[in-house]
């Protein structure tokens, strides 16, 4: 059961609905002239084609097809067992569930009557061809600093697939927040059309990854943390849970969390290449990314990434360092430390020191020792497989426990290894499990 009493839940989503309301209302008078200033007009021009010219050029469909893998466009715009692009995949957001769009070239449900600047639009501008404004579901705050060029390629590559027929289905979004009125003032407070700039001070291949990381890669989709109406203030990288999903998507400007300042390029190349690098392993949607979209990045692409991630600056102090002398056991850990032998020491290893290529350790493993324990209690629960990579191509996997073992029992085990052989962090209590097994981590 939830800790919360239903009237305490309640008065929670009233004030919260009573803060957007009157957000809403304050900003729609500034909105309506403003959002008409901003928005810049980017309807036909010179180099525009239909599909049916622009599919004509082979080498251009090739480069759109490898770009739509750097951008992961199939995973969301792909229904489970449904065909390819033609989209109908539910994106659940707090404030109910947006369908992906068919991106095949079908003339009434896809994209067969729109033209190359139709899709700029799309991507740069958040904006579809009959000019309603489109859910941030799609990352566009992340694609708009994806070139024309390249957008045309995309373009180029998506209508050569085969057409289907597959209307999007309507969002379930709960009101205020279905309206255009709503995602205007979104627009307003969270995005803003953006060109990539080059930064002159860094090299081409510093530059080139983050154009990758920034743009079609939308790292800072999951990487940076969203505010109670889904919008960021920067694309800052700095981690956050991801609505929904209940995993948290650490930090890669902090070395105690995702960053990889410290990391060799060749380990942070691997990692996106085959989900795995020495003392690291991928998982949960993280594994996705790997197995859907990095895998497949040239060698140049993916040393470029490695060079920006490596590079970016860090945000917040270690805070491992901080800690001193262990604290003593407690009771928690004391009932872990058989569970853990009984249940996770065959591939963990007695000493937490896991077996190389196999079984990540655990003793020493930032992952374990993370601010959030929800990524750690939703590996326990529905056990995992790093992503099957050309780099790794038969996984070593590890069981779900959520039939064996109570929350009070992975509360136990992950308070044990979080504390023991030099590990330091907080507890996990079983209402953090409870929390994450029913869907509402924090
Ligand atoms: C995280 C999920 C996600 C990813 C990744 C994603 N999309 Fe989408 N996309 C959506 C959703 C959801 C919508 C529907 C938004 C709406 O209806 O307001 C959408 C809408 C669109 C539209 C507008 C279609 C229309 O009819 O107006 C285009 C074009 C598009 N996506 C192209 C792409 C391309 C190209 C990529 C890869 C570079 C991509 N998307 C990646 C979720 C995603
Ligand atoms: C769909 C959400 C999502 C997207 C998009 C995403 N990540 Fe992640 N990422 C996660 C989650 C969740 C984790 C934590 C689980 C884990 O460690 O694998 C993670 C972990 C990581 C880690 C740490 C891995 C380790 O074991 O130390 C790195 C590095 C990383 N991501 C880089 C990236 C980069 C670069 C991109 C863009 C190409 C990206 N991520 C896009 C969700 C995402
Ligand atoms: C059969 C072998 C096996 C057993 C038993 C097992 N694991 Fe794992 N464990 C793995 C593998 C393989 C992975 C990597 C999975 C992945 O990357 O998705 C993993 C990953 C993990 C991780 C994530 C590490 C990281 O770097 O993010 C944690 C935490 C973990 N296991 C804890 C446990 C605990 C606690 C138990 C006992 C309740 C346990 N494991 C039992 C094989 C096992």
């Amino acid at each position: 059961m939830r800790p919360a009493t239903p009237a305490r839940r309640l008065a929670r989503v009233a004030a919260l609905s009573a803060a957007a309301l009157s957000l809403l209302v304050l900003l729609m008078g500034v909105l309506l002239w403003w959002s008409a200033m901003r928005e810049e007009p980017y309807g036909t021009d010179s180099t525009d084609s239909t599909g049916s010219v622009a599919a004509a050029d082979p080498a251009l469909v090739e480069r759109g097809a490898y770009l739509a893998k750097a951008g992961n466009c199939m995973a969301c715009h792909t229904e489970r067992g449904g065909m390819a692009f033609a989209g109908g995949r539910g994106i659940d957001t707090p404030f109910g569930t947006v369908y992906s769009s068919n991106l095949t070239p079908d003339r009434d449900t896809g994209l067969g009557a729109w033209r190359a600047s139709d899709f700029w639009g799309a991507l740069h501008h958040g904006r579809s061809k009959d000019g309603r404004w489109l859910y941030p579901a799609f990352p566009y705050t992340s694609y708009t600093q994806v070139s024309r060029e390249d957008s045309d390629a995309l373009f180029a590559y998506l209508q050569s697939l085969p057409p289907v027929r597959q209307p999007q289905p309507g969002n379930t979004l709960s009101w205020p927040f279905s309206t255009q009125a709503a995602l205007a003032v979104w627009r307003t407070l969270y995005f803003k059309p953006g060109a990539f700039e080059p930064d002159p001070q860094q090299g081409a291949e510093w530059n080139r990854g983050a154009y990758l990381v920034r743009g079609l890669g939308h790292c800072a989709a999951c990487h940076t943390a969203r505010n109670a109406l889904g919008g960021s203030g920067s694309l800052d990288l700095a981690g956050g849970l991801i609505p929904m999903q209940n995993w948290y998507a650490p930090s890669l400007t902090s070395d105690a969390e995702a960053g990889v300042g410290r990391w060799p390029i060749e380990h942070i190349a691997s990692l996106l290449r085959t989900g795995v690098a020495p003392g690291a392993s991928v998982q949960g949607p993280m594994a996705e990314v790997v197995l859907r979209s990095t895998q497949y990045l040239t060698e140049p692409d993916l040393q470029a990434m490695a060079t920006f991630l490596k590079a970016l600056p860090a945000s917040a102090p270690d805070q491992q360092k901080a800690r001193t002398a262990p604290p003593t056991k407690s009771s928690a850990q004391i009932a872990g430390a058989r569970l853990y032998e009984q249940h996770c020491a065959q591939c963990h290893g007695e000493q937490g020191e896991g077996v190389a290529l196999a079984y990540p350790a655990l003793a020493g493993n930032r992952a374990v020792t993370l601010h959030s324990s929800v990524n750690l209690v939703q590996v326990v629960l529905h056990g995992g497989y790093p992503p099957a990579t050309a780099g790794n191509p038969q996984p070593f996997g590890m069981p779900p426990y959520m039939l064996t073992l109570s929350d009070k029992d992975i509360a136990s085990v992950l308070s044990f290894v979080r504390n023991a052989w030099g590990n330091q962090a907080a507890d996990v209590t079983a209402v953090d499990v409870n929390r994450t097994r029913s869907g509402n981590a924090r």
